[in-house]
């Protein structure tokens, strides 16, 4: 098993867990709080331009609505982030966020329920609104960081135009600017195709079977499997080639099916990048 050819199914030795199956759920549920949140907000419009019983029925009636669907996400997401394949940082703000959700929406729905008992009381209704304002704060912070777990940051702006990109990035680093004219085989062809087609799964955000590859000893360490993925110089014992190589839909190619393979010019340019010593510079 110390050869790229030789490795075997890691995946029998695979436990079944009820969370593991149910917290993929969390990605379909999660359109259910934000949209009758959404939808909820917009009653509570409707209801201060037009102050009729009806629009407060029509809330009254949404926001339970709102705050179990919320409860039935963030439950999800829990079992979803134990699989420990995210990047901590968001992760971790993801989940505030999501937990967010949740209170402003059961605390909005309780001091509701008082304003409707006491329509003339002017804290029960500022303070209902402001707790759906910051529900739906929180709701939009959660997708954004949510969204930046499952398809890597920047993935709103990925094409974006030229100047707005440029714009966003902020003056290029001092490493950028000196770099010589042209530029290694590591910086011109190697690492681009890496940034593209593999870090959204194996980036700074996220590390899908603890493998990270935007960084040398991380990348050579490898991840799940426990054996190195690179062996500089030797393409035989590189593993990362044998992914990138395995028919397209063989459930160890990489990228996974589906996905955006490297073109052939880029695995020639891996695989003399991995002979080269696969020096990230
Ligand atoms: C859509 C997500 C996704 C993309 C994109 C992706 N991978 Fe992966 N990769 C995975 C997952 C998931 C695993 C873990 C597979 C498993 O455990 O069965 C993995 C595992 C690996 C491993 C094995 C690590 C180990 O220690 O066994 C290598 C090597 C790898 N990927 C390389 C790449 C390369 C190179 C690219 C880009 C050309 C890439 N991956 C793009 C999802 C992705």
């Amino acid at each position: 098993m110390t050869t790229a050819f030789g490795a075997t199914d890691v995946k029998a030795a695979e436990q079944f867990s009820w969370p593991a199956f149910f917290g993929p759920f969390h990605m379909i549920v999660l359109h259910f709080p934000i949209g009758f949140l959404t939808l909820t907000v917009m009653l509570e419009l409707r209801a201060m331009l037009k102050p009729e019983r009806n629009s407060r029925r029509a809330v009254a009636f949404a926001l339970p609505i709102t705050t179990a669907t919320a409860l039935v996400t963030v439950a999800l997401g829990w079992m979803r982030a134990g699989a420990g394949e995210f990047d901590e940082h968001l992760l971790a703000w993801h989940r505030i966020a999501g937990i967010g959700v949740l209170f402003f929406c059961l605390f909005a729905w309780l001091m509701h329920r008082a304003f409707v008992q006491a329509p003339g009381s002017f804290a029960f209704r500022f303070g209902y609104r402001g707790l759906l304002l910051a529900a739906f704060i929180c709701l939009s912070l959660a997708g954004h960081f949510g969204g930046s777990l499952t398809h890597g940051s920047g993935f709103l702006t990925l094409n974006a135009p030229p100047a707005m990109k440029r714009l966003l990035a902020g003056p290029p680093a001092e490493s950028t600017t000196a770099k010589p004219a042209g530029g290694s085989l590591y910086t011109k062809f190697v690492q681009p195709a890496f940034a593209k087609k593999c870090y959204s799964c194996h980036g700074s955000d996220k590390q899908k079977g603890k493998f990270r590859l935007d960084l040398r000893e991380a990348m050579l360490k490898g991840g799940d499997s426990g054996e190195p993925v690179v062996t500089p110089g030797d393409l035989e014992k590189s593993r990362l080639l044998y992914h990138v190589l395995l028919p397209r839909d063989h459930d160890d190619a990489m990228p996974p099916k589906g996905k955006e393979p490297l073109s052939p010019e880029e695995i020639v340019a891996v695989g003399q990048w991995i002979l080269s010593g696969a020096k990230f510079e």
